[in-house]
């Protein structure tokens, strides 16, 4: 129960864009002109205790390169299998 109250809140907007992922609203931050922009707790890595004092860790950029990674090592009929993805962005 625990964790599909997790799983629904990291997926909705304000959950992901908020306190189940340590983000204070923007996962790229504003920045100045020359500089780079700073990334969210959730795009870098973060572990965190829930409010059902459960530790949750995001890692949401490793998440992707190992997706990236996968997908390049995988043939076309490997992908055309995979279950379609729904995500938000
Ligand atoms: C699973 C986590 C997740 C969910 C759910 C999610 N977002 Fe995001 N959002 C991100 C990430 C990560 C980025 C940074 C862009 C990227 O690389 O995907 C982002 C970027 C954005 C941005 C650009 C500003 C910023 O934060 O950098 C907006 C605006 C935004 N999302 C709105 C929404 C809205 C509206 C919803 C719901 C329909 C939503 N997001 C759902 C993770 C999420």
């Amino acid at each position: 129960m625990e964790d599909a109250r997790a799983a629904f809140s990291a997926n909705t907007c304000s959950g992901c864009h908020g306190a189940e992922t340590g983000t204070s609203l923007k996962q790229v931050l504003r920045r100045l002109p020359g500089t780079a922009s700073d990334l969210s707790p959730f795009l870098k890595g973060v572990t965190l205790t829930d409010m059902c004092g459960i530790s949750r860790t995001y890692s949401e950029l490793e998440r992707r390169r190992v997706d990236l990674c996968q997908l390049l090592s995988s043939t076309c009929t490997q992908i055309n299998a995979e279950p379609r993805v729904t995500f938000a962005h």
